[in-house]
């Protein structure tokens, strides 16, 4: 067991129900699973669905909405919980240990709780709001690096690349001007671990374009928690429905990311 370092009982209970999927997750990365198209690139498994069905069936005595990724509605955020149950899942088909289940609590118009779990590298980062950011036991902070040229960048490629040929577009144009001049760029595949993997110093910067609340919600949280930045890639507060860029970082660079992203 974890230990905690956040004192609120319904964060605890909430924090042990996904604890608890997370076996579910492990169960399916050591099985044939079942996977099928929901669009070109994009898939869904049959633990997509068992994982997020466990954390609805759960999660329901806290008398909320559900925001869920599998079973999707409506973006009504009031007191709703805002699930991802795999964040990752291409890795996951393919057996990647770079997945996470990602559980954002969302009440009085902001994300008071977020949860990203990668079980199978037993990496568990979670935040309340105003009591900083953990991974496990430790407290997390974002690097000191102040420098782009020396900055590790996450990116992700958006699942319409497909068939959108404008989005397809952006990530290439983005691609030319960012890595030149950071350090490097990386895509491992979950935009939510992307996240926090910023608010524990491993990255600098993280980008990406057509994301949903599911992928981002408790990433931006633990992230700013951490004393990272979350913004559009204008310099504009991030919205989780409406924009379309996501920028993050760790505050230091910020300036210089969003003047390398507008660069014709
Ligand atoms: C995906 C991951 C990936 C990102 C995609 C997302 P999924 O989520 O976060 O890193 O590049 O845009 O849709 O489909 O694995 O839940
Ligand atoms: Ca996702
Ligand atoms: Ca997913």
């Amino acid at each position: 067991m974890i230990p905690l370092q956040i004192v609120d009982e319904r964060f605890k209970k909430i924090y042990e129900i996904i604890l608890s999927a997370g076996e579910i997750l492990k169960e399916g990365f050591s099985s044939a699973v079942s996977i099928q198209e929901k669009g070109i690139k994009d898939l869904v498994t049959e633990y997509d669905i068992r994982i997020e069905n466990f954390l609805k069936e759960k999660l329901k005595k806290f008398n909320t909405n559900f925001v869920a990724e599998e079973s999707f509605l409506t973006y009504d955020f009031s007191n709703s919980f805002i699930i991802d149950p795999i964040d990752g899942t291409t890795n996951f088909a393919h057996k990647i240990p770079h997945t996470a289940i990602s559980v954002a609590y969302y009440e009085n118009n902001k994300v008071i709780y977020g949860f990203v779990y990668n079980p199978i590298l037993n990496e568990f980062f979670y935040a309340k709001k105003g009591e900083g950011a953990y991974l496990n036991d430790k407290k997390i902070n974002v690097s000191k690096i102040d420098n782009f040229q020396r900055s590790l960048i996450a990116t992700g490629f958006p699942y319409s690349s497909a068939e959108n040929e404008e989005d397809l577009n952006f990530v290439i144009t983005k691609l030319k001007h960012i890595l030149p001049r950071c350090q490097d760029i990386r895509r491992l595949g979950s935009a939510a671990l992307d996240l926090c993997y910023v608010a524990s110093g491993r990255y600098e910067g993280f980008y990406e374009i057509n994301l949903k609340p599911w992928d981002v919600a408790a990433g931006i949280l633990i992230l700013e928690e951490a004393g990272g930045i979350v913004s559009d890639n204008f310099g504009e507060e991030y919205d989780l429905i409406e924009s379309k860029c996501i920028v993050a970082s760790n505050g230091l660079i910020h300036e210089k990311f969003i003047e390398i992203l507008n660069k014709k």
